[in-house]
């Protein structure tokens, strides 16, 4: 009889423990996802629970290009030239969740020490709703941009085969690249939420009247996906872009926080860059041509992308680069050639 009593004790204790845990405060460290799912919203399609050995292998392949594989077996690497932070942060890079302003994000990666790249970060990534947006449709119109404009699974698969020029990835490899995702989802002090902000949350999530406003209203806390446009070379290349005047420092710090990135010795381009006069001076002279070489053009267009071929070097949308940063380098350069 005693052990039945204590047997229906304890369970009951640890219902209570359970529901308490339920009605837990959301404070900083609370995942965004937990915090929708409470309030009503269905997991993404591309939601998988937590996986600490899967977002391992994630983590491995996103940071070298390979990993063990289930078979045990050390699987061939996705790329031979990049790895997928070649061109993509694993931080917050913006110092405002809610835009994509490249001159903002700059001052940001200076002063965190990060690089400044074409591909936006994984950081949140998970807590987009849209991927490849924009003009990347627009433009590309074709049917892998579509699906994968729709869906992080695919979007994950293009990018290994045209970004990093590399095989098809196995399915559990994706699996795992979003098993590490996850890890990478923004909480809500990655949002940047006041304390008043967190005491209406926790005041009005019980509320069920509230809870769709309350899903709206934390979505103006951040972007829901990485916008992008292209833009094209001036006109004119000696007069560059219509009335913007370069910056030196501010084109010193793209020089190294970009460009160098890859072009220094031992980076994944054969075409090396340094802060030699020669480095700037073969830059400088082709500025104005129609060139590879021209930074107008190079910065804009990119290199040429065939598949499984050698390294290319992806455009930068005017998110990622605007026509005053495209300025500013120019004036650096100038500046260095001298
Ligand atoms: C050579 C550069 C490069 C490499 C290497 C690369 N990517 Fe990308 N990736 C890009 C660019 C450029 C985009 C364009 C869209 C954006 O990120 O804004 C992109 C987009 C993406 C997107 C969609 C992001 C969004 O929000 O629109 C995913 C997902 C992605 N890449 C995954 C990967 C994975 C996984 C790897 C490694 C296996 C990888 N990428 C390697 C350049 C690269
Ligand atoms: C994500 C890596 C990456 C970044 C960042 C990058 N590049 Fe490149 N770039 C490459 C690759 C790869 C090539 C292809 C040439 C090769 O290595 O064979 C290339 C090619 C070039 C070329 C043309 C060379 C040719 O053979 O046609 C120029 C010029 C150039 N880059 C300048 C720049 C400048 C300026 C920046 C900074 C604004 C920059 N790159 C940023 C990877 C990068």
């Amino acid at each position: 009889m005693l052990k039945i009593w204590i047997t229906l004790l304890s369970l009951s204790l640890l219902w209570i423990t359970q529901r308490s845990f339920e009605e837990e405060v959301w404070n900083a460290e609370t995942p965004l996802l937990d915090v929708q799912y409470s309030l009503g919203e269905s997991y993404p399609d591309h939601y998988i629970s937590p996986d600490s050995t899967l977002a391992k292998m994630g983590e491995e392949l996103v940071k070298t290009g390979r990993t063990i594989g289930p078979n045990g077996k050390r699987a061939k690497y996705i790329s031979k030239h990049y790895v997928c932070t070649t061109c993509h942060n694993l931080e917050v890079e913006d110092p405002d969740l809610r835009v994509s302003d490249p001159e903002a994000r700059l001052t940001f990666a200076k002063k965190n020490n990060l690089p400044f790249l074409q591909g936006t970060t994984f950081k949140g990534i998970v807590n987009r709703e849209s991927w490849y947006n924009d003009d990347y449709v627009k433009k590309y119109g074709d049917e892998k941009i579509e699906k994968a404009h729709e869906n992080l699974r695919e979007a994950i698969q293009l990018c290994a085969i045209e970004c990093s020029q590399g095989r098809p990835m196995e399915d559990w490899e994706i699996e795992a690249v979003l098993a590490y995702y996850w890890t990478l989802q923004f909480t809500l002090e990655d949002l940047q939420l006041t304390t008043q902000n967190l005491e209406k949350l926790n005041t009005e999530k019980e509320i069920a009247v509230h809870q769709k406003d309350l899903q709206t209203w934390l979505r103006t806390f951040y972007s829901t996906k990485s916008p992008a446009h292209f833009y094209d070379a001036p006109p004119d290349k000696k007069r560059g872009y219509e009335g913007l005047v370069g910056n030196p420092d501010n084109g010193k710090d793209l020089y190294e926080l970009s460009c160098l990135h890859c072009h220094q010795t031992e980076g994944v381009s054969h075409y090396v860059l340094d802060n030699s006069k020669l480095s700037f001076r073969h830059l400088d002279k082709k500025i104005t041509k129609d060139s590879h070489f021209s930074l107008y053009q190079i910065i804009a267009y990119g290199t040429y992308a065939i598949p499984g071929h050698k390294p290319y070097m992806p455009h930068y949308p005017e998110e990622r680069m605007s026509k005053q940063q495209v300025e500013d380098l120019r004036a650096y350069v100038e500046e260095m050639a001298q």
